[in-house]
């Protein structure tokens, strides 16, 4: 993609590309109105909303990379991390300090030079594994159950399963046009479903360790910001919802299977069926 002066590769997943070139546009309209003058009152709150967008797709990135198998998972996380601390700081000196026009259009040509540059060379680096990744044909599931899959807990994966039956459902039913209606009201239906499966997970682990019970609860939490977050971008028509499907929930979904929950149940030391009938 094509900015107003660099070009950023695609790294082969659309949910990331297509939140890559909302950034950068956004950007772009902050660098525009500083140059035309406009007072740092009116702009600080568009540095403010730019800061959260860009936060939000960097919690999204590192899910799907880590769902996705890249080893530098963690430390293209740091790297998320140094960035958001700079540009942070920069946007409170602006916040707190009466500067000049001049010194608000280096901040914004600030801010587009570090996100271009990170895009380039760090977003670059995994773009190879998400381009090999198989992506499943019209009409296919976009997930396969996998005996790899089961936690040990019956209902839990029971529910697993369910979910990943309701994602190949939204897959098939948003390959072709849809209203943005329709779009949000599935969201929704899977919002439902994903909240009722935490509870049933939440009350297992209570009642074996409450410890462990507390820490996922927190991550259950950061799921569920994620998952709202890619709401909004798909209710601000800033994301297709087939493309969120694909590109998000998928890696969304199996982190949560195989990240979050299977090591924690594992852990308990329940055995999977698929493992005790072998
Ligand atoms: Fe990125
Ligand atoms: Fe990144
Ligand atoms: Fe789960
Ligand atoms: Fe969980």
């Amino acid at each position: 993609m094509t900015m107003t002066d660099h070009t950023v590769a695609q790294t082969g997943n659309g949910f990331i590309d297509t939140t890559h070139t909302v950034l950068l546009r956004r950007i772009a309209d902050i660098r525009a109105q500083c140059a035309g003058g406009a007072p740092r009152e009116s702009v600080v709150p568009d540095f403010d909303a730019f800061i959260d967008d860009m936060s939000v797709h960097f919690a999204h990135e590192e899910l799907i990379l880590r769902a996705s198998g890249y080893g530098g998972w963690e430390e293209h996380a740091e790297h998320h991390e140094t960035l958001g601390r700079q540009v942070g700081r920069l946007v409170e000196y602006l916040r707190e300090c009466d500067v000049s026009r001049d010194f608000l259009c280096t901040v914004a040509g600030t801010l587009d030079a570090v996100l271009s540059q990170h895009e380039i060379k760090h977003d670059g680096a995994y773009a190879t594994l998400l381009r090999s990744a198989p992506v499943p044909a019209s009409g296919e599931d976009l997930i396969v159950w996998a005996r790899a899959f089961e936690t040990g807990v019956e209902p839990i994966d029971l529910q697993h399963r369910e979910l990943v039956g309701l994602l190949n459902e939204m897959h098939r039913l948003t390959e072709g046009t849809h209203a943005k209606a329709d779009a949000l009201a599935l969201l929704d239906r899977v919002r439902r479903h994903v909240r009722a499966h935490f509870e049933t997970e939440e009350q297992v682990m209570r009642a074996a360790s409450p410890s462990r019970c507390l820490n996922h609860a927190a991550s259950h939490k950061m799921m569920e910001a994620q998952f709202l977050a890619m709401r909004s971008q798909v209710a601000d028509g800033v994301v297709d919802l087939h493309v969120a499907v694909r590109d998000f929930l998928r890696f969304w979904l199996m982190d949560h299977i195989l990240v979050c929950d299977r090591p924690h149940f594992l852990v308990m030391g329940l055995t999977p069926a698929a493992e005790r009938a072998a």
